[in-house]
């Protein structure tokens, strides 16, 4: 029997950047902060993990950015269409407990996992300080959320167009200059997670990381999600997503997601071309 998973709602946050609410009870009442799920939109789709950004009864939450064939083919579904398969929750709980001062920091799209690891932290005892970062304040995502789930949300854009002009790094640097902080969270890209992790490496303050390396089955099998973490190899699936951010190779995480970028591009272009000829009415799927 098929099995379909219905798109309750849907719609665009900021450029590129969509949230929808599935309608997905196997994932939504085992879920916790820090997991993720992984999409087949239909049959002959690929498949792709996405973080569980929040949980409301039986449907949870995606957001995503239109990055590629797979994510610009899901930012076109609407409230109604379906998902072919969701397998999740998938990986490994965010490593709760009461440290004292949390700091939950994320760039971009990153922040999308951070209000559910907020109100894990905050319900853990912790006092919780939000941090979240972006280009400028038409691509911010989740404030009020974020407002929210934390005990206080700082806001940075590289540009100086909403909250302190620069980035999250540096906002971490001031709360850590005027407070202890006890434990951080630090989601977003590769390159922004290895970055602002360094702040907190001399400090000796613990630091977690969300990888996201290229993932195929999400269940340990076919290996294409490894990472090296303090000298091992790791399968991010599940053995993280999250890790000790001191202890992450992201050179080589970094180089690892490069290695599909013309097969990508292609695939990409070859959806372009496809829907577009379907548009003009050449073509019928
Ligand atoms: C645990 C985990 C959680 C994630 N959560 C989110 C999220 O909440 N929101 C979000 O926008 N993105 C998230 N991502 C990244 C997301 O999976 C990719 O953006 C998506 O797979 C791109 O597919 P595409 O076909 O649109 O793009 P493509 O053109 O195929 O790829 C674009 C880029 O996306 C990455 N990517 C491609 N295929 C995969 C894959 N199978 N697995 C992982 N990365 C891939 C690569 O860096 C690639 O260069 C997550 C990744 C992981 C590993
Ligand atoms: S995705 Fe296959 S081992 Fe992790």
């Amino acid at each position: 029997m098929t099995r379909l998973f219905r798109i309750e709602k849907a719609e665009q946050l900021a450029d590129k950047v969509y949230q929808m609410w599935v309608k997905a009870p196997h994932v939504a009442h085992h879920a916790a902060a820090g997991q993720f799920v992984i999409f087949r939109i239909d049959e002959k789709g690929e498949r792709i993990p996405l973080t569980i950004s929040a949980v409301d009864g039986d449907s949870i939450r995606v957001i995503f950015m239109a990055v590629g064939k797979t994510t610009t083919h899901l930012a076109a579904l609407s409230a109604g269409d379906s998902i072919r398969d969701i397998a999740g929750p998938l990986g490994k709980q965010s490593d709760i407990k009461k440290y004292g001062t949390c700091v939950v920091l994320g760039g971009g799209v990153g922040t999308a996992s951070l209000p559910i690891i907020a109100r894990a932290a905050r319900a853990a005892g912790n006092r919780v300080i939000g941090i979240v970062g972006a280009r400028n304040a038409s691509l911010l995502i989740l404030e009020d959320e974020m407002k929210a789930a934390c005990d206080e949300l700082l806001i940075s854009t590289d540009d100086g167009s909403k909250g302190f002009h620069g980035f999250a790094a540096d906002v971490l640097k001031q709360v850590m200059a005027r407070e202890t902080v006890d434990c951080v969270w630090i989601i977003g890209p590769a390159m922004m997670m290895k970055v602002t992790s360094e702040v907190t490496r001399a400090a000796g303050i613990r630091t977690y990381v969300s990888l996201n390396p290229v993932m195929v089955d999400g269940t340990g099998m076919c290996g294409s999600c490894r990472v090296t973490v303090g000298g091992e190899t790791k399968f991010a699936c599940v053995d993280g997503p999250e890790f000790d951010a001191h202890k992450v190779d992201f050179a080589g995480l970094m180089q690892r997601l490069r290695m599909y970028q013309p097969e990508e591009k292609d695939s990409l272009e070859r959806y372009h071309a496809h829907t577009c000829a379907c548009k003009g009415g050449d073509h019928h799927a």
